[in-house]
């Protein structure tokens, strides 16, 4: 007899740029920043994560889901001026030289939303960053970008999963800011 297994999701909280701003930053990782020697994100996976959750179960995904109406947040606006790269992932980013209190206040009520459904806590500081590109042999020449204004109107629970084709990121709910 087959056991039964409960079915898991890999699950992350995040931001998700405009199509324009998405499509802009796929287009720099394609051309300006082509000496790095890595793999761009498409423009529909790139995002910004707020929380990484990684395999849950639907009993826990229910969870998040109903835990995360709780939220009620202003919105806001980011400006990812600023590209750097991390050796070890070897993952070249753009974060905001400013980070906005609302962005860091939602980061921390999905921690604590995680944690209320049960997840351990995440042990390391919120650093929040956008994967440009991956497998990157080396840093960008240019440590800033013109930022365009990202007006963050909406967060959202997304599930990744691992295809040939690449990370394939699938929305399973928004919610709005106020
Ligand atoms: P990255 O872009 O820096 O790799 C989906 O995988 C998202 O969750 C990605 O933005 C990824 O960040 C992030 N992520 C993946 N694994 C993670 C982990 N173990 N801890 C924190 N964030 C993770």
């Amino acid at each position: 007899m087959a056991s039964e297994k409960t079915e898991q999701q890999r699950l992350f909280f995040a931001l998700t740029p405009p199509p324009e701003l998405a499509q802009a930053f796929n287009h720099m990782a394609v051309s300006d920043l082509q000496d790095c020697r890595g793999r761009p994100l498409r423009p529909d996976q790139i995002h910004l994560t707020l929380r990484f959750i990684g395999p849950v179960d639907n009993h826990t995904t229910a969870c998040l889901s109903q835990a995360a109406e709780s939220i009620s947040l202003p919105r806001f606006e980011l400006r990812f001026d600023i590209l750097g790269y991390w050796s070890r992932p070897r993952v070249v980013w753009s974060m905001p030289s400013q980070i906005p209190a609302t962005l860091s206040t939602l980061a921390a009520e999905l921690e604590q939303i995680c944690v209320h459904c049960g997840l351990a806590p995440e042990k390391r500081a919120y650093v929040p960053h956008l994967t440009l590109l991956r497998n990157a042999r080396q840093g960008p020449a240019i440590v800033t970008m013109s930022a365009q204004p990202w007006p963050v109107e909406t967060f959202a629970l997304i599930r990744s999963e691992t295809l040939p084709q690449g990370a394939v990121y699938t929305e399973l709910q928004r919610w709005p800011l106020q």
